[in-house]
């Protein structure tokens, strides 16, 4: 089964948004190294991106039967989303959150994220290396 590598809103704007905060890399760019990354650990994922919490919530709803694990970048519904943690939690699946900024030196509002309360780990601060070493962190869980 894949990992699903789940991206909430305004990620697909990548690259072009804030990239004082977030990098110049785009989300494909994104893409293309946690493909690489995974292809090395002998992992296959599934990355997507959507701006839609319903939809986010649906995905995480589905990779309960179709994934072996989720890493989570939920963008500002990591802040705001009862409805992901409730999703989260009954996936039953190892969840690795991830934000590409390090949210706990930004505004009081990123400090928390009602997500973590269902992650198993969380890495933020790190830019796109993030989803890499969630991949490795995966990579040993499921071997384990
Ligand atoms: C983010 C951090 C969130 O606070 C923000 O709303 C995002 C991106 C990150 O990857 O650093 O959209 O999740």
């Amino acid at each position: 089964k894949p990992i699903y590598v789940l991206n909430g809103p305004n990620l697909n704007m990548l690259g072009l948004r804030e990239p004082a905060i977030y990098g110049s890399d785009s989300l494909d760019d994104v893409r293309k190294k946690a493909e690489a990354r995974a292809k090395a650990l002998g992992l296959t994922i599934d990355f997507r991106q959507s701006n839609i919490e319903g939809e986010l919530v649906t995905w995480v709803q589905e990779a309960r039967d179709k994934a072996a694990a989720i890493i989570l970048n939920a963008g500002a519904y990591s802040h705001s989303s009862i409805a992901l943690l409730d999703a989260m939690q009954a996936a039953e699946l190892p969840v690795i959150e991830v934000h590409l900024s390090n949210i706990f030196r930004r505004e009081p509002y990123r400090q928390h994220s009602y997500i973590s309360h269902g992650a198993k780990g969380v890495i933020c601060g790190l830019g796109a290396k993030g989803y890499e070493l969630a991949l490795e962190a995966l990579a040993d869980l499921l071997a384990a």
